[in-house]
């Protein structure tokens, strides 16, 4: 039978599809997967998870990679597969090592999720990945485009990856002007992407739309005259490579004003673990006062005084810094203070000596103030 019978929910739904339902999924002809793979074999970067089908491996890789860049993925990668050789150690693992791990790739709960999904592979499958797009999607953390990474590249499975890098290549070489961050781009894109899989070779296929994204197709300066699509390529006949893809720009971040304790003495600094359902979940900061705009010293004074009592010291303030997140931008400033002789500090406050800060697990915008202030 047809492989193309696998495609996930792409072709061959049901019986009663018309004439034209069947034009719409019948897959394009090969030449975008050909000129694809032909490309692929011989310019694609050899990376360590491109030399083994294991899927921990791989999904360590993926995970990692929407994260950040190979470049800076590469040594996570090798940190997290050195320290973590098996899905087994990872599971074992403590949370807060993980996240020490994880520290400086922001979206922390992609590390929780990797360790919890480790456990469910653990206990609910025995040891082994789940060889099924449906049962990938089941563990914790994996969405569409992590299942049809791992289903791929591991499983043979004929699931198209749809990213950032996807959005991009596609928009371009078919001209298309859907916005990428709507629902009917992401499902318009979704569908392109399955029509155009190669079903005998679906993990080099999606690696290979992914890898043309990442070194040629490029967001500002693409490498046209080295793409294989070139021909193609409906953005470049008709001068559009810098529109597209396009997006509607709908989705507003919300501002938070983190206004920062710097509690410091000869015993050390001092730190909280982030509990609750927000961002950071996990990691360590300074006590915080949150607002809802930027405090000034005395609207900075007062809140201190009714968060924790009267007599404080406030010292010198450094920022505010802008912190940038997916769906929020976070207003951080610090400011030096000294709590009253007989403060009685709360009880999730923990004195970190000031030489061992650097093994907790820090969001970056506390990381990095603390870099400065070594260098200052
Ligand atoms: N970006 C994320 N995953 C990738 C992969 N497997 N190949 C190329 N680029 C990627």
């Amino acid at each position: 039978s047809s492989p193309l019978k696998s495609i996930h929910g792409s072709f061959m739904r049901n019986g009663t599809d018309t004439l034209a339902d069947l034009c719409v999924q019948m897959p394009e002809s090969p030449w975008f997967s050909r000129n694809l793979l032909n490309w692929y074999r011989e310019n694609h970067r050899a990376l360590p998870w491109r030399s083994t089908t294991d899927p921990y491996k791989i999904w360590l890789s993926e995970v990692i990679l929407q994260q950040t860049r190979v470049d800076q993925g590469l040594a996570y990668w090798e940190r997290f597969v050195e320290r973590y050789p098996t899905v087994a150690d990872l599971a074992a693992a403590p949370e807060d090592a993980v996240l020490r791990l994880w520290q400086g790739l922001g979206y922390y709960s992609r590390a929780r999720n990797l360790r919890t999904a480790a456990q469910q592979v653990m206990d609910e499958h025995g040891g082994h990945f789940p060889r099924e797009y449906e049962a990938l999607l089941g563990l914790k953390g994996v969405g569409e485009y992590t299942a049809a990474a791992i289903g791929s590249i591991s499983f043979n499975l004929v699931e198209p990856v749809v990213d950032g890098n996807v959005y991009r290549v596609l928009s371009r070489v078919f001209g298309i002007a859907t916005p990428i961050d709507s629902t009917a781009g992401r499902k318009e894109f979704r569908a392109l992407a399955a029509t155009l899989m190669d079903p005998y070779h679906p993990g080099d296929h999606n690696q290979a739309v992914m890898e043309l994204g990442a070194t040629v197709c490029t967001p500002k300066k693409p490498l046209c005259d080295q793409c294989p699509l070139l021909g193609k390529c409906i953005a470049l006949k008709t001068g559009r490579i810098q529109e597209l893809p396009y997006k509607s720009g709908k989705t507003k971040s919300r501002v938070r004003y983190f206004n920062y304790l710097d509690i410091t003495s000869n015993q050390g600094r001092t730190l909280q673990k982030r509990n609750g359902k927000d961002i950071w979940q996990g990691l360590y900061e300074f006590p915080l006062i949150e607002s809802t705009r930027s405090l000034g010293h005395k609207s900075m004074v007062s809140s201190i005084e009714n968060e924790f009592g009267p007599g404080w010291t406030i010292g010198e303030k450094i920022g505010p810094v802008k912190h940038v997140l997916s769906h929020q931008v976070i207003q951080g400033t610090f400011w030096s203070c000294v709590p009253p002789k007989k403060f009685k500090r709360p009880l999730e406050w923990i004195r970190a000596p000031l030489a061992a800060v650097d093994e907790y697990a820090l969001p970056r915008l506390i990381a990095r103030y603390l870099e400065d202030e070594h260098t200052k």
